[in-house]
Order: C-alpha cells, then structure tokens, then sequence
C-alpha cells in the first residue's frame, strides 16, 4: 500500500476526530528523534526538554539500544511466560545486580509495576506481617502520581484523575508530602500499615523535591514500625536525578523499588519491582502476571539501556549539567516577572510561573518556546517541567538556556 503523506494539521486533524481525547497536546507532529533533538513532519528541528516524561533518558533512537531490539525483533519476541526464554533469566540477574535487590519481576507499564507493589506489599503483610485479613492499609503522600489504574486514581487527590471513576479501592490513607511527623503519627496510631509508597520527588506534581533527610527518616520511621518502604522510582529512577535512583542520595535501600520509563530508553514499554527474596517469594505461580512482562524483546532492550546509562556516565552528567541549569535559570528569575522559582534534582527541574494576571501563561510560554525551538510541557497551570535526555551536552544546555530566555523576555 502507498503511504499517503499528511500534512501536519491533517495529522492533528486525525488524533483529534478518531482519537479520544484524553491528552492536550502542544500543536507540533513529530515524526523523527536522535539524541536531544525530534524533527517535526515539516522537517523543524526542536531540543526535546520533556523526553517522554523522563523515559528517554538515554536519547532519542540511542544507536545502541534500538540495534538491540532490531536484533532482538529478528530472532525472538514473545513467548508469554508459559515457557522460558534465552534473554529473561540474563536480564533477571543483571538487572538485580545492577540495582542491588534478591529479585525481580518484570512488567510493562510503570502503573503496571506500581499495582504489582501495592499487590506485593498486601500479599507480604497478610502473609510474613500478620495482618488480618482485607484490613491492610497502605500510607501514600498528597500530590502523588503513580498512574492510572483504578485502584493507583483511588487514592489520588487529583480530581480529574480520579472524579467519576468510583467506586474506589479501599486500603490507602493519605498523608502530606515531605512531613515525616505525619508518617510517624499515622504508623504509630494505625495497628495495620503494610506499607509507604512514595515519590523520591514527586515529578508529575511540578518536580517538588522534599527536605533533605526526609527519605532518609521515612525509611527509618518505616523500619521502626515493620513497614515497607516503597520507592516509585518510575520517572526520578534511572540517572534522571544526577544518582542512578533518588533515594541513593540519603543511601536508602527501598524494601520495593518500582522502575519503568527509562527502563528501555524509551523504545519498548519495560517496567520492573525490584525487592528481596523474602518479599518477593510470596509470589507462587498463577498469583500475578503479564502476557508481555518479561518478554525477550524487553529483556534484550532493557540490558542495553542500562548498559547505556553506566557507559556513558548519565547520572553524572545530569548531576553536573542540573547544577549549571538551575544556577542559570535562578538568574533568569531574578531579573523576570513571569518566572518565580526554579526547583529540581538533576534533570528533572521546573520553573514556576508567576500566572497571577494571565491564567494560562505556562501554557503561551510552551507555545513560544515552541516556536524557538525547544519543547517543553505545562504541569498543572503555572510549572513548566525541563526535563531534557540526559545525553546532553554543557554546549547544548547554555543553548537551550538561550531559547528560554529569549522566549521569557517576549513575556516582559
Ligand atoms: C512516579 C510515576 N509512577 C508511575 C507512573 C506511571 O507510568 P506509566 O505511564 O508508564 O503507566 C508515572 C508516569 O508518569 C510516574 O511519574
């Protein structure tokens, strides 16, 4: 069959007659990516300072990582974990050695692997815990994000994710973020925590980085009280944050690691919980699964994007480029109206902005930004997240610290 070629609005065109309409895009079509750069379908060229919400870390279209899965694709895809498969177990021990855990079980999506760890930790607690049966609660911060299942929106306090999706699942109470008195009060008043899941930064919420020491305490208060830590580690994990996870700063070692996103670099949907074997074996066979969790194409895929991250120092970079964006975007800040505050770990930093008398100033500022060149994404009406691949260049960053000074200066 022909190819037809579309034009950009007719492409937009498209999404939005047969598309249901559950995202709000920026108006650009993209339709190629290497490195930092996507290219829209008339050829433009933009810095992608979103990277599919910290999911190719790795660059776009990293050589490495898609010759693997050409590679892969050619020989072997899915065999459903009914039977083994030559690159599952391979993974399974790099994988836990590269993170340092007893075991892991692989899945897609990262809303996937949180449902395993909320699924674990229950199974743990009413198993090894004691807790009687169908009472176990699970305590979840204020402002989280960890997907869109029904059971994940259940305990969001976000009413578009979760207003008419009711009835919701029981078993979660919610405490403020960053605020480990809150987490102390509610484990000692409460006989049947299981567990603590929270976001080492709260990425989705506008990239809010609680206190330091704060991981640090929950982990302890956790361990005081016999519950576990569980670190979603889905968008701050994997070098974004200048460590290879988040709770490396405060050396905390999560009881449940939930990883996803950049698990692939963003070229395959990998997803994985990582925890010991005394948690993880109350798993048996037939208890959870996927059809595609573990598949070779995303065992092969997975390997080569860590693999990646190591050989090319990404932590690293982001550790010394994050410092230099922030120092740079502080002294835009002084001398604007439009922009507040910049906060961020790493790479994964957003500028606040001052929207006081334009309600939907972030979004014209992407619009603009757009417009010079670089792509970057509102998250709830006033942040803008900058949130670049981590194969970028200091060269690179000072240029994109040009677009976004250029661009806030036509807001003066
Ligand atoms: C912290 C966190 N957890 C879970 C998810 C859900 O991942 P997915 O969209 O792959 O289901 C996200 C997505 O942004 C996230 O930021």
């Amino acid at each position: 069959m022909r190819e037809m070629k579309y034009s950009a609005s007719e492409l937009m065109e498209l999404e939005n007659e047969f598309g249901a309409h559950n995202y709000h895009p920026l108006p650009v079509v993209l339709e190629k990516g290497e490195g930092v750069f996507v290219w829209d379908v008339d050829g433009k060229r933009y810095f992608d300072f979103l990277s599919a919400y910290s999911a190719v870390n790795q660059g776009h279209c990293h050589p490495r990582i898609i010759n693997t899965l050409i590679e892969q694709a050619h020989k072997l895809t899915l065999t459903s974990r009914a039977f083994f498969n030559s690159k599952l177990g391979v993974y399974e021990k790099f994988v836990t050695e590269y993170f340092d855990y007893d075991k892991v079980l692989p899945m897609n999506t990262g809303a996937e692997a949180v449902e395993t760890a909320i699924k674990l930790c229950r199974k743990w607690a009413y198993e090894k815990k004691g807790i009687e049966e169908n009472m176990a609660q699970i305590v979840v911060c204020e402002n989280n994000f960890h997907g869109r299942t029904t059971t994940i929106i259940s305990f969001s306090v976000d009413p578009d994710a979760f207003t008419h999706y009711g009835p919701y699942t029981p078993g979660f109470i919610v405490i403020p973020y960053n605020d480990t008195q809150a987490l102390e009060k509610v484990l000692r008043e409460q006989p049947n925590i299981a567990g603590f899941l929270v976001e080492p930064i709260q990425g989705e919420a506008g990239a809010y980085v609680p206190d330091d020491g704060y991981l640090r305490k929950c982990y302890e208060i956790c361990k005081q009280h016999g519950v576990l830590f569980i670190a979603d580690e889905v968008q701050t994990g994997i070098a974004r944050t200048g460590e290879l996870l988040a709770c490396d700063y405060e050396d905390v070692h999560p009881d449940i690691l939930i990883l996803g996103k950049a698990l692939s670099g963003g070229v395959y949907p990998v997803s994985a919980v990582l925890s010991s074997n005394e948690i993880m074996n109350v798993f048996h066979p037939g208890q959870h699964g996927s059809t595609f969790g573990g598949n070779p194409l995303a065992a092969a895929v997975a390997i080569s994007a860590l693999e990646v991250v190591r050989d090319e120092n990404l932590a690293k970079n982001a550790f010394y480029l994050g410092d230099i964006f922030r120092r740079e975007m502080r002294r835009l800040c002084k001398k604007s109206n439009v922009a507040s505050f910049v906060r961020g770990k790493g790479l994964l930093n957003a500028l606040v902005i001052n929207n006081k008398e334009q309600k939907n100033l972030a979004w014209d500022i992407c619009l603009k930004l757009l417009e010079n060149g670089l792509l970057a994404k509102p998250t709830h009406t006033n942040i803008i997240r900058f949130a670049p691949p981590l194969v970028i260049t200091e060269a690179q960053l000072m240029e994109c610290v040009k677009i976004i000074e250029k661009t806030l200066l036509e807001f003066e």
